[in-house]
């Protein structure tokens, strides 16, 4: 048992980022003066290791996106720290030394990408900033090459962004965050704007550019399927926080917390037993006023007296994983996720 968040899960090795106890809260400057606002992160710590795999899932306006911006340094977190590549990145001077490292790719590729460039002004434009070093000639080979490695042609780097798919937009974000190289690829959502026929090819190259370049990703996904594919561990968030973490296969098999629970009884599966499901009733609460003891409990079918005194600790599960509930243990389930496969 343990009441601060299990941090380091991931493999061995420097993590490429550290977040630590990230409080993201909205409000205007009275509000945050007086500790009021809208929390949208609570007390959020991990670490992800180069090369590895994270997913964050949860449902809509769970603060994944609050979540995501913080880390990518689009937005500063109220309370916490930050490292990348080990260092500290608390100011905009600090995050300009380690902006290449983390880039990111958002849902809507096509409000992501300026219509008034062209697809090689629009990967030029990150590479003459973030890579001073390398001359015209350099930039250029490495746009082609780039484009090339997203499955896009040489000449449509002389196009605009309108004349594209979504499904090729997409493509020409994923390259625009790529092409100087990061150690962190941050999607949010990167499939939620595209057709479903479009969908599995977008998850293809991103496996494929994980594969090659070896970088670390931290992907937002609503599909567990999707999660299943591309991620190595999982992060389940509500109300700001995280409630359940592990290795994907681990929490998709044996979800501890009932949230995650409810969130895979979602998922329609031909095997499901009626005992090991929980139905997600009722919306999330307002996140300005959050529920005291357990986030979780004004919709946990299993809440009891402590949980609205005490909020719980983290409890380490069997397969290694860990579940912020106060009944973790007595809730865990062999669940068979045959469906998501
Ligand atoms: N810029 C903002 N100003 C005020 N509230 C915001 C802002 N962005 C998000 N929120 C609120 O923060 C909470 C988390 O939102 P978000 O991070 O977008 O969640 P998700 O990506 O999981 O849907 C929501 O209640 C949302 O309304
Ligand atoms: S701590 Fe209580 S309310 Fe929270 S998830 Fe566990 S059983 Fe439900
Ligand atoms: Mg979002």
């Amino acid at each position: 048992m343990d009441a601060a968040q299990p941090a380091r899960l991931g493999p061995a090795g420097p993590p490429v980022l550290t977040a630590r106890k990230l409080r993201v809260v909205y409000g205007d400057r009275r509000e945050l003066r007086r500790g009021a606002g809208l929390v949208a992160v609570d007390d959020v710590s991990f670490d992800i290791a180069p090369g590895e795999s994270v997913a964050v899932v949860g449902e809509s306006g769970c603060g994944k996106s609050s979540l995501a911006r913080t880390l990518a340094g689009l937005q500063a977190p109220r309370v916490g720290s930050l490292l990348v590549g080990g260092e500290q990145v608390g100011s905009p001077r600090a995050w300009r030394r380690k902006r290449r490292a983390v880039q990111m790719v958002f849902q809507d590729p096509a409000s992501s990408l300026d219509p008034r460039m062209r697809v090689e002004q629009l990967l030029d434009e990150p590479l003459r900033a973030l890579r001073p070093d390398l001359d015209r000639r350099q930039r250029h080979t490495r746009i082609h090459a780039m484009l090339e490695q997203v499955g896009l042609q040489p000449e449509h780097g002389q196009r605009y962004p309108h004349s594209f798919s979504g499904g090729q937009a997409q493509r020409i974000a994923i390259a625009r965050a790529l092409v100087v190289e990061p150690d962190l690829l941050i999607c949010d959502e990167p499939l939620s704007a595209l057709d479903v026929s479009v969908q599995a090819q977008i998850i293809n190259l991103l496996q494929d550019l994980r594969e090659r370049t070896g970088m670390a990703m931290l992907v937002i996904a609503h599909d567990l399927a999707v999660v299943r594919q591309l991620c190595d561990r999982v992060l389940v968030m509500y109300l700001g926080k995280v409630v359940e973490q592990g290795a994907t296969a681990d929490v998709l098999a044996a979800p501890a917390h009932p949230y995650t629970r409810a969130l895979l009884s979602c998922v329609p599966r031909l095997d499901a037993r009626r005992d090991e499901q929980i139905l997600l009733e009722g919306e999330l609460p307002d996140p300005r006023e959050r529920p005291t003891g357990c986030v979780f409990r004004t919709r946990c079918p299993l809440a009891d007296g402590i949980c609205a005194e005490r909020a719980p600790d983290w409890h380490r599960q069997e397969h290694g994983g860990y579940s912020a509930c106060h009944f973790a243990a007595r809730h865990a389930s062999p669940m068979v996720t045959r469906a998501l496969r």
